[in-house]
């Protein structure tokens, strides 16, 4: 009686394992495991290093620079988006964290965002990116070109909608106000300024042309980018290779 069980069973246990095997092989050969989908839609992409030995003095620079609002399609290079992130905030004091612009008190309020228009950037995917001077690297963290509904934002300034790539600066005042009160809103506005003067200087270095705007409507411009709440836009730059 137990030998035809088995015989009966067995056989019908096999093909019920062997099937299992089969969907669920078939399914992971054709969709990648979900962590896989998760880095390349969500995930970090590092910079390559920033060169710190550049043949534009800042002299000349200073003197070069100008805003510049035509640009051409030509893409921008991510050794380029590595050094206008590093010039706008980058870690040049790993010890306690110093940056390429002053902060009072080592607050630092500001985040910065890189809104990268269709074949904005060699290799890039369209979309906003955060940068993350820690790691010198940027994070995806909305997907798709948005640089026609930023232009929007800005009062339809045309040159944002041209340009390959904006950067946005945006300030969390209460890292700041925390520590030194209303003041603090000065202090803030001052350090976004400092920024926005050294991605001048280094697209100038980089015979990149650039322009910092400041007239747009901050609750579009934070809705366009999808920044935190507590995270204010205060400039929108865009970049690009000067039309001439
Ligand atoms: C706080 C601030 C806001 C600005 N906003 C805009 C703007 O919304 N649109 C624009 O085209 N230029 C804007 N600019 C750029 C100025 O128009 C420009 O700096 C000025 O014309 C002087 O020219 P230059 O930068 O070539 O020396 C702004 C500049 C600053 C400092």
């Amino acid at each position: 009686m137990r030998s035809i069980r088995t015989r009966i069973l067995l056989p019908i246990i096999i093909l019920i394992i062997a099937a299992t095997s089969v969907i669920l092989g078939t399914t992971y050969l054709t969709s990648p495991p979900q962590t896989q989908v998760n880095e390349t839609v969500k995930g970090e992409v590092a910079l390559p290093k920033p060169i710190t030995a550049g043949t534009v003095s800042v002299e000349e620079a200073l003197e070069r620079r100008a805003s510049i609002r035509n640009y051409t399609d030509q893409p921008i290079t991510m050794q380029q988006v590595s050094q206008l992130l590093w010039a706008a905030q980058g870690i040049t004091r790993p010890s306690w964290g110093g940056r390429t612009a002053p902060s009072a008190g080592g607050t630092y309020p500001l985040e910065v965002y890189l809104v990268v228009a269709k074949n904005g950037v060699e290799g890039l995917t369209a979309g906003v990116y955060q940068y993350i001077p820690q790691r010198h690297e940027i994070t995806l963290t909305v997907l798709g070109d948005r640089v026609s509904n930023l232009s929007a934002a800005a009062l339809n300034q045309s040159w944002v909608a041209d340009a390959r790539i904006n950067i946005v600066i945006a300030a969390v005042y209460e890292r700041t106000t925390d520590r030194y009160g209303e003041r603090g809103v000065q202090y803030v506005h001052m350090e976004a300024g400092h920024a926005a003067q050294n991605l001048y200087l280094e697209a100038t270095a980089l015979n990149l042309g650039m322009v910092s705007i400041g007239a747009f409507n901050d609750e579009q411009v934070q809705k366009v980018c999808e920044l935190p709440k507590e995270q204010k836009p205060l400039y929108v730059i865009p970049i690009g290779h000067p039309r001439s």
